[in-house]
């Protein structure tokens, strides 16, 4: 049941006491009285908003910015994919049409991406595109049902499991090792403090797909393939490129709070140190570029950029680097964060539950709303990629898509080097 106020406060029964980090809403039904979203809400001259009245107004918030791009017609883009989450896409049938969309839109990216595939055989010889097809036959649509049925519901969900994959990724190897709760032994990697900020939404989708494979094929399906698949599948949704996965991962047997430090990166790096950390795992200062236009979709807690709006430097109160507008709309939004921490803000201001290539433009225009975003806009070791990934959209697709492609394959185990867990949230067997 959802208590809603229109303006910018929200209310989600069962949530109010709850950091939003892990936030289990028990309902994401809008109420049958309230008015349609899209001609209800007002249009601000930036939307910003609460995670929370996200989620509730799940639908239809995405306002249109007053700064105006080709980029988000169809006429000015030829890649334009609609977004799953507009105005349009609410109805009755939504579900349907949606899944026929995202099937055309899956086969359109398949079809431009099929060059992707040669980059994956060679090294990983026992993981497979096809591995379930004997094992779990359906276990792409199982996949594909839950994603489409959860996003629809939750939309913040998408841009969760994408952090939730990376971060999974980045520690141990795709592995699942995040999945796994704390117990009285072990502090497990998500409750590292750099982890206590992904959604609940993003591990509560990965129990719902488990709880389906288990039912059909029990102990058949890894909770890492079903990572790597939902990240895959959600990121097509809101969007984004489709790409080629391979599966067989097993899941991972060690999971710590405390191997987190120096893995993760963290708002406050300089980009030296950012391309350090990319090339400790493999990946390039393309790379990095690239995989950061994720923050095309999500948010981020005030806490993460409030040195760039409050008391900035002795001379400036803000950071001069930020659009001024754009800066006085998160002062408002963040005035109240210290006592209210689940504030955020959206990662892409223009289009933020669209997978596009708005987040690189924002860049050029001092619309980057972390101090690492703006910064791989100004450095020139970076501003090259974000210059061409603003301009192109496709060139921006493929590289993502390559680059997390390679990410879904860093440390993966197989045979007798991880387990199927039989639940994602526990190892199999549990040690003292
Ligand atoms: C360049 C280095 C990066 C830095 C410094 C960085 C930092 C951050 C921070 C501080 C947040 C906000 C967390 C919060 O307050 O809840 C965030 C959100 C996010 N990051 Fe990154 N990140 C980086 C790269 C990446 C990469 C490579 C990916 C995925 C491929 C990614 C995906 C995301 C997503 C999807 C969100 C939104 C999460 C949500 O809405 O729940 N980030 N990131």
């Amino acid at each position: 049941m959802v208590h809603q106020k229109w303006g910018l406060a929200a209310k989600i029964e069962g949530v109010e006491n709850h950091a939003p980090s892990r936030v289990q809403p028990k309902s994401m039904h809008i109420e049958q009285s309230r008015p349609h979203a899209c001609t209800a809400l007002p249009s601000p001259v930036i939307p910003l908003f609460h995670r929370k009245q996200f989620a509730t107004l799940s639908h239809t918030f995405f306002s249109p910015p007053s700064i105006p791009h080709p980029a988000q017609t169809q006429e000015g883009n030829p890649t334009y994919i609609p977004p799953i989450d507009s105005c349009t896409s609410p109805s009755p049938t939504s579900l349907s049409l949606l899944t026929m969309a995202f099937h055309s839109h899956a086969l359109f990216s398949l079809l431009t991406l099929v060059f992707l595939i040669p980059t994956l055989t060679v090294t990983h010889a026992q993981l497979s595109e096809n591995y379930y097809e004997q094992t779990c036959p359906k276990f792409h649509e199982t996949v594909h049902h839950v994603v489409v049925e959860k996003q629809i519901a939750t939309p913040t969900t998408a841009a969760a499991v994408l952090r939730l994959f990376f971060h999974d990724c980045v520690l141990e190897g795709c592995d699942a090792s995040l999945l796994i709760a704390s117990n009285s032994f072990n502090k497990a990697e998500r409750d590292a403090e750099i982890n206590a900020a992904i959604p609940g939404d993003g591990f509560d989708i990965i129990t719902r797909i488990k709880t389906a494979l288990e039912l059909q094929c029990p102990g058949i399906v890894s909770c890492s393939d079903i990572l790597a698949a939902a990240a895959r599948n959600l990121i097509n949704m809101v969007g984004g490129p489709h790409y080629t996965l391979l599966f067989g991962r097993k899941d991972g047997l060690v999971s710590r709070a405390d191997r987190t430090e120096g893995h993760y990166a963290k708002a406050s790096m300089t980009v030296s140190e950012l391309i350090n950390l990319f090339a400790s795992i493999n990946l390039s200062v393309q790379d990095l570029v690239a995989l950061s236009g994720a923050h095309t979709i999500g948010f981020s807690h005030c806490s993460e950029f409030a040195n760039r709006i409050f008391k900035f430097s002795p001379t400036s109160e803000i950071d001069p680097a930020l659009n001024r507008i754009y800066a006085e709309g998160l002062r408002k939004l963040c005035a109240n964060h210290t006592t209210n921490p689940g504030m955020s803000a959206f990662n892409d201001v223009m289009t933020p539950g669209k997978f596009d290539n708005l987040y690189f433009q924002n860049l050029q225009r001092g619309l980057g709303l972390l101090a690492t975003d703006h910064a791989l806009g100004t450095d020139p070791r970076t501003k090259p990629f974000v210059d061409l990934y603003a301009t192109n959209q496709a060139k921006f697709f493929e590289d993502f898509a390559q680059a997390i492609q390679r990410v879904s394959l860093m440390n993966v185990k197989t045979g007798k080097q991880g387990e199927v867990r039989r639940r994602c949230d526990a190892f199999n067997d549990l040690k003292t």
